[in-house]
Order: structure tokens, then C-alpha cells, then sequence
């Protein structure tokens, strides 16, 4: 699983630490990367380097350098992050603001404005009455606070035993032991268990991969993955269940929206057995499907919205829940509290740069720009269909999955060693090489991932696909 930019082969270039250590050097002698192979960087005996570390120094826009100086296209958005584009410099002056004025403040028994302004701005944003909002520092910590929240706020209102969950399979939410019991990726979990108990998984809503009788109807589909949820909420005993965790859109797998219906019936689900739906929009938030939150473009109102990322572009780490007024209400009188925080959630930079983020978004009209550009989006990737390896193509917004396929006539997916050589082997790098930084991912079946930031438009899109084609066509030949 994971990006494979361990797999970019490229002498190191000649950059260097303060300490006079050539960069890619420092990397593999001293860098502990996220979900990376390192064996692939040691020094192979001939004393060179491996293969080098690629590092990028820079970014504008859509676009990013490395440290060679060679230009990629940010397809993803860094990791579905950077939705306005790099190189703001107005976020960076209001980072730079706040840190003259109030450096760090915590949101433990006291405040600051920004963390209070911005609290309010979203409360005003988000749907129906979730308007209390709970700041950490990323996604995973989201959802650990909205598992917990849901644990105490069933003690709080007599149904003590109401402490499991559910999520989606092969959904990832994150690597806090809560957040990674929800993630439902065998190979993210198998090094930590056992895990937090009472985390049971139903099936996402690949329609692709479709039980065959559902495979030409996507609202029959889209009733039998909901229903799903209702089957493990009776067989869990619905005394025991908290919680429903919902990406709009799963990314992980490749970008399965949601058949229509899907979230209609799982919302009377949640009602019918109390148990609360909890909508982790840490990458589907902030335009990524076209809304500030995307529970708003499939028309449902969850209980929380936990998400992160695109609420900063990327200038600052942040995360949060917005919790619903029923949610709060037990926590307002008495000696009530939720015993849960973080020193760096809610951080002034980080809020300040929220701030100046959203700024943006209202000004350029960005969420009205992925609506109005989502068709333009998909059809350039559509045109990649023609291709022997392209099986599937899926997602909304500015937020698609192309799925690779060995036979598209029976959907036949490749085996281990084939991703290997396809993925690892090729794709990473061939994909780099051509000049735009995306994902190859097969913690599912075998995908490339898209995101870009949401400033691109359909010159960007035509770029993106025909960079694509050159690689998806040569692919063909490694298999
Ligand atoms: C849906 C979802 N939830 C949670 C997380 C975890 O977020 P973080 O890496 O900020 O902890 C991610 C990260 O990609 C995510 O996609």
C-alpha cells in the first residue's frame, strides 16, 4: 500500500543541509518517511545512494519542483490538501500576523479570536444544527474525538452500552488506535493488533465490483449496501452500537461515490436505531466535491462532520469535529466535560490560515467553480476508457479514481506480483517522469488517484489525461 515514490530512481541531485550532508543523504540516513519502504534508499555496496528519495522544494499554483528543478503537475493536491493552490502568499502574511501577535494560546479553559472566529464561521457553514466545533490537529484525531464523543455521549443520556461502530471496508480513517480499528485495511492494522474492540466493517459502495445481480442497477445497489448497516446494527444488538463512520465519497479503494439513495436510507438507519452518522469529510470537505462539506452534495445531514486537510490548504495542520446541538446538550450544565484535547488543536497559525483560506474560497468563487468544472473533469478522464487498461473510471467533484484492470471483458484484477511490477515497478515513476506527482495506489484494487488543487480547469484537465494516456499506454508494454 501507499504512494511508491520510493521507487523513483534518480541520482541524488547536488542540494545540501545546513550541516553540508548532500539532501538525499540526510533523507535516508535520518528520515523516518510515512508508509514507506526504506530499503530501497541503502546504499547498495557500490556506495551511491540507492535509490534517491525524491524531494520537492517548491510550489505555485497547481504546479511543483523538485530539487533538480524539474516541474510536476500537483495532481493531488499534496494528499488531497492543497485545494487552493501553493504559493498563497496572503495565508502565509496572515500566518505570519498571528504568530507576531499571539504565538500559541490552547483552547483548554481559555480562547483566542481566531479559534472563536473560525468556530463560528463553521458552524454558519455546516448543515442543520451542527454548530459545535472541537479543533485537533489532523483527520485520525478527528475521528478519535467524534468515536469518543459518541461513547460519552450515550453515558451521559442512559444508554451506557452503546460503544461500537461501524465503517465501510477498505475506508481508511486514520492511524490513532480508534481511527486505525475504523480503517478497515487489513495490512494498516495487522502490525497493531489487537485494536480498539467493537469496530465491525459492512461493505463500501464499489459499484464496479457489485454483488452480479445488483451489477446493472446502482439503486438496488446502493439499498443493499445500506442495508448492510442495518444487518450489522441488529447483529451487533443495537443497545451496543455508537456510531456509523461515512466518507462522502470512499476514498481509499478509489473513490466510491455513493449510489443514489445510499445516504437517504443510511440517515433513516441511524434514526431508526439511534446510533450516530458520522460524516468524515477530511478529504471530501472544502470543495473537493464541490461543497464546503460534502454531506451538502448528497443532500444528508449527519450527527458530526469530522474532516482536516483542505480546511488549511495545507498552510498549517488543522482538524476538527463539528458536532450537532443534541450532541452538545448534555455538556452544557453541571460538571460535565469531554476529557479530551490536544496542545496543538484549535493552534492560532493554523486557524488564522482557515481564515484567510476560506477568504479565498469566497472571493474566487471555488466551490461553484469544481460544480461548474466537475463534467469537464470527468469527461477528459472518460476519454481515457478506450484503453485496454483502464477498467473503471469513478469519483465526483475534483476527486476521481482510474482502476487498472488485467481483463476489462471480466474485471479480472492483478495478483500481487503484477501490482508489484505494474505499480511499484513502473507507474510511480513513469507517472513523475511524465510530469505530474498523482497516486498509484493498491490498498484495493489498483489505482490512479486524482485530485488536483480546485483552481485547475479544463486546459489542466486535458493536460492531465493525455500525460496519463502516454504512461497508461506504455504500461501495457511492463505487464
Ligand atoms: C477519510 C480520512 N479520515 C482520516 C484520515 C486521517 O487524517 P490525518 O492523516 O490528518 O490524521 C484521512 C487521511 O487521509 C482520511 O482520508
Amino acid at each position: 500500500m501507499s504512494i511508491h515514490p520510493e521507487e523513483i530512481w534518480e541520482p541524488a541531485s547536488d542540494v545540501h543541509t545546513p550541516r553540508g550532508t548532500l539532501l538525499a543523504e540526510a533523507a535516508r540516513d535520518h528520515l523516518w518517511m510515512h508508509f514507506t519502504r526504506h530499503s530501497v534508499f541503502e546504499d547498495h555496496g557500490d556506495g551511491g545512494l540507492g535509490h534517491s528519495v525524491p524531494i520537492i522544494v517548491r510550489g505555485e499554483g497547481h504546479r511543483i519542483w523538485d530539487d533538480r528543478g524539474r516541474e510536476y503537475i500537483d495532481g493531488l493536491a499534496g494528499l488531497f490538501v492543497t485545494q487552493v493552490g501553493h504559493g498563497r502568499t496572503e495565508i502565509a502574511e496572515a500566518m505570519a500576523a498571528q504568530a507576531r501577535e499571539l504565538a500559541y494560546f490552547p483552547l483548554w479553559s481559555y480562547a483566542h479570536p481566531r479559534a472563536i472566529e473560525l468556530a463560528e464561521r463553521l458552524a454558519f457553514l455546516a448543515p442543520g444544527d451542527l454548530n459545535r466545533v472541537f479543533f485537533t490537529t489532523g483527520g485520525g484525531e478527528a475521528v478519535e474525538s467524534a468515536w469518543k464523543l459518541a461513547k460519552q455521549y450515550f453515558k451521559l443520556t442512559g444508554k451506557p452500552t452503546k460503544h461500537k461502530v461501524i465503517s465501510r471496508s477498505i475506508a481508511y480513517h486514520g492511524t490513532p488506535h480508534g481511527a486505525l480499528s475504523l480503517t478497515g485495511i487489513p495490512p494498516a492494522r495487522a502490525p497493531f493488533e489487537p485494536l480498539v474492540p467493537g469496530a465491525h466493517k459492512v461493505p463500501n459502495t464499489n459499484f464496479y465490483r457489485a454483488p452480479e445481480h445488483l451489477q446493472n442497477d446502482e439503486k438496488a445497489f446502493g439499498r443493499w449496501a445500506a442495508d448492510r448497516i442495518a444487518e450489522a446494527i441488529e447483529f451487533e444488538g443495537p443497545e451496543t452500537v455508537a456510531a456509523v463512520f461515512l466518507e462522502p465519497v470512499q476514498n481509499s479503494g478509489g473513490c466510491f461515490p455513493p449510489p443514489p439513495g445510499y445516504f437517504e436510507r443510511v440517515r433513516e438507519i441511524c434514526d431508526e436505531y439511534d446510533v450516530l452518522l458520522v460524516s468524515d469529510e477530511t478529504i471530501c470537505a472544502f470543495g473537493r466535491i464541490g461543497s464546503i462539506f460534502a454531506c451538502d452534495d448528497f443532500g444528508y445531514v449527519p450527527d458530526i462532520i469530522t474532516t482536516a486537510k483542505g480546511i488549511t490548504s495545507g498552510y498549517a495542520p488543522l482538524g476538527l469535529m463539528v458536532a450537532s446541538d443534541r450532541l452538545f446538550e448534555p455538556f452544557k450544565s453541571g460538571l460535565t466535560y469531554f476529557p479530551h484535547g490536544y496542545t496543538w488543536g484549535g493552534h492560532p497559525v493554523s486557524c488564522a490560515a482557515a481564515m484567510a483560506n476560506l477568504d479565498i474560497f469566497e472571493r474566487e468563487g471555488l466551490t461553484d467553480h469544481v460544480k461548474a468544472n466537475a463534467p469537464v473533469f470527468r469527461a477528459a478522464l472518460d476519454g481515457l476508457r478506450d484503453l485496454s487498461l483502464v477498467g473503471d473510471v469513478r469519483g465526483a467533484g475534483f476527486f476521481y479514481g482510474i482502476e487498472l484492470v488485467k481483463d476489462k471483458a471480466t474485471r479480472e484484477t492483478f495478483d500481487h506480483d503484477e501490482c508489484e511490477r505494474l505499480l511499484r515497478g513502473f507507474l510511480s515513476k513513469a507517472l513523475f517522469d511524465a510530469g505530474i506527482y498523482c497516486r498509484a495506489d493498491d490498498r484495493g484494487d489498483p489505482v490512479i488517484q486524482l485530485a488536483p488543487p480546485l483552481t485547475v480547469g479544463p486546459a489542466e484537465f486535458e493536460d492531465i489525461a493525455s500525460r496519463l494516456r502516454g504512461v497508461l499506454v506504455e504500461a501495457e508494454n511492463h505487464l
